[in-house]
């Protein structure tokens, strides 16, 4: 089911036009993936999804009624939930303070439910497939993928519908990317509707269901797994033509 569509959407800072007509069906139980270069304009289009800029013009519909978000809660109240590379961790707080930020179990006269949060997170986490023995560390100690990944299955514990990921393997090693993108698969798998934003086809093409690839706003292609093929991503991402002219140039053709 299509939790979230997107109709011909604009985003215009000033006179500069980061999107140009952009099209887009997010479905539960799918890995969306929204590819391009730097400048594409991806984090503009997220940050629609997220309730932080307003498109210009087009449509936005939620559960097939148009909607307009006017602040991120207003995304969060829809079951949008954003994971920004950077702001997802604070490396100070312990792994279960972490997971609760802002949304804390509280008993009597406000007093934290420590016990419980612990148990919970460490449960949510293990559910999830990854193993941080001890939830009391310091975030700060958890390597770059199992930091995205407290961050991923907070997201899907507090009931997202639609998990939005703006480059969670940009920073990570192979190994690493590997433990996000399983996390990825098990949020789709569970039926939460996830967009995935990346550079690299390779990541996207390991769990994707849908591939859009943005270039200087445009849409450059969209479509499903069944009529992409690896090869086809990859040379799109490469630059395609530009890329072989770009070899020629510099003779090495
Ligand atoms: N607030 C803003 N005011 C003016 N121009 C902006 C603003 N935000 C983004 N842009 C411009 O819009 C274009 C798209 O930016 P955007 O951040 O969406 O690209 P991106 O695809 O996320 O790139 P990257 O891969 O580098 O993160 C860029 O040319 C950028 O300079
Ligand atoms: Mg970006």
């Amino acid at each position: 089911m299509a939790v979230i569509q997107l109709r011909d959407i604009t985003k215009s800072y000033g006179s500069f036009n980061a999107l140009r007509g952009v099209n887009l069906t997010v479905r539960e139980g799918e890995v969306t993936c929204v590819l391009g270069d730097n400048g594409a304009g991806k984090s503009t289009l997220i940050k629609i999804l997220a309730g932080l800029h307003q498109p210009t013009s087009g449509e936005l519909l939620i559960d097939d009624s148009p909607t307009t978000f006017t602040t991120p809660r207003d995304a969060i109240d829809a079951g949008i939930a954003t994971v920004h590379q950077t702001l997802a961790i604070v490396d100070e707080l312990s792994v279960w303070r972490n997971f609760f930020l802002g949304q804390e179990l509280t008993g009597r006269f406000g007093r934290l439910r420590e016990d419980e949060m612990k148990r919970i997170c460490a449960e949510q986490l293990r559910e999830m497939g990854i193993d941080i023995p001890d939830v009391d560390v310091d975030a700060g100690n958890l390597s770059g993928g199992q930091r995205q990944v407290v961050a991923i299955a907070r997201a899907v514990y507090f009931g997202a519908r639609v998990l939005i990921l703006d480059e969670p393997t940009a920073a990570l090693g192979v190994k690493q990317s590997g433990v996000v993108l399983r996390f990825v698969a098990a949020a789709r798998d569970r039926g939460i509707a996830v967009v995935l934003v990346t550079h690299n086809p390779h990541h996207a093409y390991l769990v994707g269901d849908h591939f859009t690839i943005l270039k200087l706003g445009r849409q450059e292609l969209d479509a499903p797994r069944a009529d992409v093929t690896l090869e086809e991503l990859t040379h799109q991402m490469a630059g395609g033509g530009e890329l072989e002219a770009l070899s020629h140039e510099l003779g090495r053709r």
